[in-house]
């Protein structure tokens, strides 16, 4: 059965449509629901077999840790064994908002939502689409992406619908997300913390915040990954994707694959403008909350290659470059 596609304002959404998917949730179904960053693919995050469900549909490889989504504070001792000082300045702060924090988990949190591990990934969002979802179901939700594994997260319905398909129930349709790429993920049990994943949160807002912070080692990590958004291959289009340091760099490949006669398509951004090219705005914040969608969009044009200008190399494009590369990487 194809899943039940519910528009909802993102601002105000209806109180009976959050009632129908919550109630979803609470029978161990699979609800997709926009949060500010991209489309999850909730389920209630106590109930185990509803969370084998979610590894199901996305045919994500078992051990990969799910992040679980609370409605406020009064959800988190379900959810976390401690709560550090330091946890509670970042959600002073960042909360609700696009920062997940990996925490010591609590006892109730089945071994399907932690990949067997010791800690949880515990966010508040700020979309009220998500909290109101999460307020009516009563139970943290944990959610992935709604996306295959593997593949382009999704920043509309239509994206969940087109990748998901029927191994979804419900989605909750509230228009595109604003941030567009996935929260910053911040490892609390290590000292100093460690950024496992970088996001609309920025290393330096965090910084200047609790202090310092490691940066998730570069390369291939020994042993087990302690966090699966350090695959490189994640967050990939179909299509490969080239990227280039500079323009005459894109612009040369871009003739030889003219050409050739090859079809592709080129990003770049906006102070870079060109023909035949798709242009995203010239900021960090503007450029990720369009990426996701520019990239399914040119994925389903059955191109042969995607040509990406890069971002400067500094701090504040520490995100985007790092969905870039993995977007570009194959295997
Ligand atoms: O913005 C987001 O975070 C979205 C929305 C739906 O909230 N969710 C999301 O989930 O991106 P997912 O499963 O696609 O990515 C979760 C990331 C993975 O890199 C995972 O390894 C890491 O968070 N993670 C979750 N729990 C963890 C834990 N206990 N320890 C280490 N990493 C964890
Ligand atoms: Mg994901």
């Amino acid at each position: 059965m194809p899943p039940r596609l519910v528009p909802v304002d993102p601002r105000a959404p209806d109180l009976a449509a959050l009632a129908d998917a919550a109630a979803v949730l609470r029978a161990g179904g699979l609800v997709a629901f926009p949060t500010e960053t991209v489309y999850g693919l909730g389920a209630n995050a106590l109930d185990p077999a509803a969370v084998r469900g979610i590894y199901a549909a996305k045919g994500r490889p078992p051990g990969n840790p799910l992040i679980v989504h609370v409605a406020g504070p009064e959800m988190l001792g379900r959810v976390v064994a401690e709560w550090p000082p330091m946890a509670q300045t970042l959600a002073d702060r960042f909360w609700p908002g696009p920062l997940t924090l990996v925490l010591p988990r609590a006892a109730g949190v089945p071994d399907e939502v932690t990949g067997g591990g010791t800690t949880v990934g515990v966010r508040m969002p700020a979309h009220p689409v998500a909290l109101g979802l999460i307020r009516a179901a009563g139970v943290p939700v944990a959610a992935p992406s709604a996306n295959r594994s593997t593949e382009l997260s999704p920043t509309r319905a239509g994206h969940v619908l087109a990748g998901l398909g029927e191994r979804v129930d419900l989605i909750l349709d509230g228009g595109p997300t604003p941030d567009g790429i996935e929260s910053t993920v911040l490892d609390l049990t290590t000292d100093p913390p460690t950024l496992l994943r970088p996001g609309p949160i920025s290393l330096a807002s965090l910084v200047k915040l609790i202090g310092p912070v490691r940066r998730r080692p570069e390369g291939p990590a020994a042993g087990p990954l302690p966090s699966p958004g350090l695959m490189p291959r994640h967050y990939a289009p179909r299509t490969p994707v080239e990227l280039f340091e500079g323009r005459a760099a894109l612009d040369r490949r871009a003739d030889e694959l003219r050409r050739a006669g090859t079809a592709f398509g080129m990003v770049l951004p906006g102070s870079a403008a060109g023909p035949d090219a798709v242009v995203l705005p010239d900021d960090p914040a503007g450029y990720a909350s369009r990426l996701y969608d520019v990239l399914h969009e040119l994925d389903g044009r059955s191109l042969s290659r995607i040509l990406i200008l890069l971002p400067p190399d500094t701090d504040d494009w520490f995100a985007v470059r790092d969905r870039l590369t993995r977007a570009a990487a194959r295997g």
